[in-house]
């Protein structure tokens, strides 16, 4: 049931959506400036992605099936179809009410965007609760084939395949625009284009890794492969050895046991430094960037085994992704938001021109909306054929932008597969998804 699985994503997406909604209308209310473009971003998203797109697939494919298999469904169906009819004169009056709120009338604006998001949150757990169980008790194999087809056809902006640019595109404006605490609060959405992923031979080749702190083993023999323009997601609960290991390959913990090839050759007792001339990069826990130095310098860090000639045309590459550092280049980088010192640390780790993109935790203690645009950032480095392995607890989100991933439990990896087997798996479900 693919369309299930797309109507939970879009689901979660829209939830953090009105979450973000609901925080920046709680600023407003505390004296908070308002920020017409951001709500103008998340209206234009609502209005071609909700209204246009998400709702019109249900009421024709998922909502017209049911009805015609079950009388049970008929009330609420009505009820859910109200609401999607509704939505486009809601939108026009919320961009009525921001009109007003830009000459002043704030809290109308504020109460009518609780309202909007109470409406929103309401309609998806009566889907979530109420319709969908129905739908996967009365519903046929043919007629999820019809649902299914339809839903692919335009896949969720963020974990689908065939992801529709455009949504994305506009997602990707709103967490630019947002304000600060819950977004990046820059003023530019960027230039995020997608290219085509070779891939071909392995890149890195690791086996029995061990490693340890004094008498504590933290790797017990970890067998992992990545090939070239590959993500691989390495996922597991606190303490599992994920950073540890992130580490071990960087050089910077060192190993017990086992072999590291990367890129040809054996790496195994090669110091950190030239591990990273090699071309492995680590983007660390916690993003470490150093708060007293401009963004600049950090930026520039991050090339120090680099040839300097190339520094500045790279600079500006990172500045293109990220614009909002580039507006805030010559400022202390610890003036930076949790969000944009996410990104100034991914953007440090690819100064040094990475073969294998080392991100560990990029989503760690983010605003929700942040979280999402991490994992976008990954998934457009990822179109443009960059080699990445990326450490998360957020199992899914991890798993479902990457080719392949590894699970590990105190120091082991206990199972592997294609991301979307490891999403599929009973197991990782239980433990890591809460499903
Ligand atoms: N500096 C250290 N000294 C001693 N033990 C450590 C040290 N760093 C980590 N450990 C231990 O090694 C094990 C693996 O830790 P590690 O930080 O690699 O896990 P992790 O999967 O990255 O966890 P998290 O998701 O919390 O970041 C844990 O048992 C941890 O307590
Ligand atoms: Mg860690």
């Amino acid at each position: 049931m693919q369309a299930i699985q797309i109507i939970q994503a879009e689901h979660s997406k829209l939830w953090r959506l009105a979450t973000t909604i609901n925080t920046v209308a709680e600023e407003i209310d505390a004296g908070g400036a308002l920020t017409p473009e951001f709500f103008d971003a998340v209206f234009d998203y609502i209005e071609s992605f909700v209204d246009q797109s998400h709702h019109p697939k249900e009421d024709d494919y998922l909502f017209r099936l049911l009805r015609q298999r079950t009388d049970q469904a008929a009330q609420l169906l009505s009820q859910l179809e109200a609401d999607h009819r509704g939505g486009p004169d809601t939108l026009k009056s919320l961009r009525q009410s921001l009109g007003r709120a830009r000459n002043g009338e704030l809290a109308q604006f504020t109460n009518a965007l609780r309202d909007y998001t109470e409406g929103l949150k309401k309609h998806i757990r009566t889907e979530e609760r109420d319709l969908i169980p129905l739908a996967k008790e009365a519903l046929t194999a043919d007629d999820w084939q019809e649902i299914n087809r339809a839903f692919l056809d335009n896949q969720d902006p963020l974990f689908g395949e065939h992801a529709k640019e455009e949504f994305r595109e506009l997602y990707h404006r709103i967490a630019a625009l947002a304000p600060e605490s819950v977004g990046l609060g820059g003023h530019s959405s960027g230039e995020l284009k997608p290219g085509a992923a070779p891939r071909v031979d392995l890149l890195l080749k690791v086996s029995g890794l061990e490693s340890s702190y004094g008498r504590i083993k933290a790797l017990k023999g970890i067998d992992f492969e990545v090939r070239r323009g590959e993500t691989v997601a390495l996922v597991g609960a606190n303490g599992a050895g994920k950073t540890t290991f992130l580490r071990a390959l960087s050089g910077v913990q060192p190993m017990g046991a086992g072999s590291i090839h990367f890129d040809g050759r054996d790496i195994s007792k090669l110091r950190s430094d030239l591990r990273m001339r090699a071309g492995i990069c680590q983007c660390p826990e916690g993003r470490q960037v150093f708060g007293p130095l401009s963004i600049d310098d950090n930026l520039r860090l991050g090339a120090y085994t680099q040839p300097k000639s190339q520094v500045a045309g790279d600079l500006e590459k990172i500045f293109s992704m990220f614009p909002i550092l580039k507006e805030k280049r010559r400022l202390p980088a610890g003036t930076l938001s949790g969000g944009q010192q996410q990104m100034l640390a991914i953007g440090r780790a690819l100064m040094g021109r990475p073969k294998l993109l080392l991100l560990d935790e990029p989503s760690m203690g983010l605003a929700p909306l942040l979280v999402e645009e991490v994992f976008n950032v990954v998934k457009t480095l990822k179109s443009e054929g960059m080699t990445i392995i990326l450490a998360e607890q957020n199992a899914f989100a991890a798993l479902a932008i990457a080719d392949r991933g590894y699970v590990m439990e105190t120091g082991t990896i206990t199972l592997s597969g294609t991301g979307q087997e490891l999403i599929s798996n009973e197991q990782v479900r239980a433990a890591y998804l809460g499903m």
